[in-house]
């Protein structure tokens, strides 16, 4: 049987905060988010059940409005990373605005109350209903990623009698050094205009009448965890500003993206005040310093603010490996099995016993639904896990796979604990169905 054992893992011996994760602590053996017991709220709430921590939030943001103190920034929040209506309207409160995607997300910003015209829009496949549902909100930039969106954008915008504000999204073929399937600023990605012909689409984009040429936009990856594909970033984009404000294009904002990333595991990324204490002092060097700025940060802002609550169902031993079967899966928690991404996984209550190497599988019928390869545990049927750093790109790309309702949503602040988001019933999933 595969049973290595250890005297404890490092997991469970953590005490007081865990690391990248100030607003989760251990009290007395228990987990807790800020003052809320995550062992009363799954036995309360049931699971899978995700929490997040205002206060995590709140010091996340705060991290890029000491970096932008002094200047002329619009923090454009990227509600893909976690677009829950009370997520929204906790930015929308701290002033943020929207990068969206869709008129989904769209929709989603009016229903939290966010100001629409701090709203660009970004994405490679814009529809025409879309472009109309945006130019009617009088959004404040589209970020265009091709020569045929902007011909679209333009008839769309001219039938309406308005014109639309946008940026050219320039792929500045800078390597993110980040998961091949989260790295967008490279030549063989779908996104963006390449930086050699980013001058004629300018040149394009400002003699079209329903247009209206307002900034330069730049998205180059996610979890990026290093300073200079950032840096190389900026250098590409201002060498782009000048040429094009030399042809006569005035551009009144940059728009820098998102793509910060977190720690899951040891990574040591930038803190955001001090990436952008760094990307400011080359863009005083240039002369660009007090050019509005706007940036799309998603990751950073929600990822290490939330934990998704697991029971564990059954124990299994297999040939090769122990099983944890837990109830939470794929369709909950898809990062472990679309990008191999890994999320600590840490018993709720802690006890002092022999712990077991595991796989924390979910109960999809597919051999990827994995949550955790060769984690040491200690853990019994019944009791609860937390799943780390599930903040962002989780509840997000939830799916009913398998028939699974989606999970419930929990925002804490201190020791208050609101539901945000109720269990998807069966109900609720059979609604939109018809018999023959
Ligand atoms: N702006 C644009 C145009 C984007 O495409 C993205 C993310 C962001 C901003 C926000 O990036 P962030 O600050 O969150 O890194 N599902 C993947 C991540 C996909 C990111 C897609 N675009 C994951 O779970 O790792």
């Amino acid at each position: 049987m595969p049973t290595q054992s250890t005297a404890s893992s490092v997991q469970n011996e953590l005490t007081g905060p865990l690391p990248g994760h100030p607003h989760v602590h251990r009290q007395q053996g228990q987990l807790f988010v800020e003052g809320c017991s995550l062992n009363d709220l799954a036995a309360q709430h049931g699971t899978p059940l995700f929490v997040y921590s205002k206060a995590a939030m709140r010091g996340a943001l705060a991290a890029y409005q000491r970096g932008f103190k002094g200047r002329n920034a619009q923090i454009c929040y990227a509600m893909k990373a976690n677009s829950s209506l009370a997520i929204l309207q906790f930015f929308a409160q701290q002033g943020c605005g929207f990068d969206i995607v869709s008129g989904g997300e769209l929709a989603r910003v009016k229903a939290a109350g966010g100001d629409l015209s701090k709203v660009i829009f970004s994405g490679v496949g814009k529809t025409r209903t879309e472009m109309r549902a945006a130019l009617e909100a009088h959004i404040a930039c589209f970020n265009v990623e091709s020569e045929a969106e902007l011909s679209v954008l333009n008839e769309v915008a001219l039938s309406l009698g308005l014109r639309a504000r946008i940026s050219v999204r320039v792929n500045p073929n800078v390597d993110a050094k980040t998961h091949p399937y989260i790295s967008t600023g490279l030549k063989g990605n779908k996104f963006g205009i390449a930086h050699e012909d980013a001058l004629s689409v300018y040149q394009r984009a400002a003699a079209l009448p329903g247009l209206h040429v307002v900034g330069i936009d730049c998205h180059i990856g996610s979890q990026i965890t290093e300073v200079d594909p950032y840096l190389e970033a900026m250098d590409r984009v201002l060498d782009l500003v000048a040429q094009i404000e030399a042809a006569g294009i005035p551009l009144h904002h940059i728009d820098f993206g998102g793509g910060l990333g977190i720690d899951y595991n040891g990574d040591t990324p930038p803190a955001a005040d001090q990436l952008w204490a760094l990307l400011l002092a080359k863009l005083d060097a240039r002369g660009y310093g007090q050019r509005q700025l706007m940036i799309e940060p998603g990751r950073s802002l929600v990822g290490n603010a939330g934990v998704c609550l697991t029971e564990v169902l059954y124990l299994k031993a297999g040939e090769q490996k122990n099983f944890c079967i837990v109830d939470a899966a794929m369709n909950d928690l898809p990062r472990p099995a679309m990008y191999q991404a890994f999320h600590h996984i840490v018993p709720v209550l802690e006890h002092a016993a022999e712990t077991k190497l595991y796989d924390v599988v979910g109960p999809v019928c597919e051999s990827g639904d994995w949550l955790g390869r060769d984690r040491f545990l200690n853990v019994s049927p019944g009791e609860v896990l937390a799943v780390l750093s599930t903040g962002a790109y989780c509840v997000s790309m939830a799916s009913n796979y398998n028939t699974r309702g989606r999970a419930a949503e929990i925002l804490v602040e201190d020791t208050q604990a609101q539901l945000i988001r109720r269990r998807e019933s069966i109900e609720d999933q059979l609604a939109l169905e018809q018999l023959l």
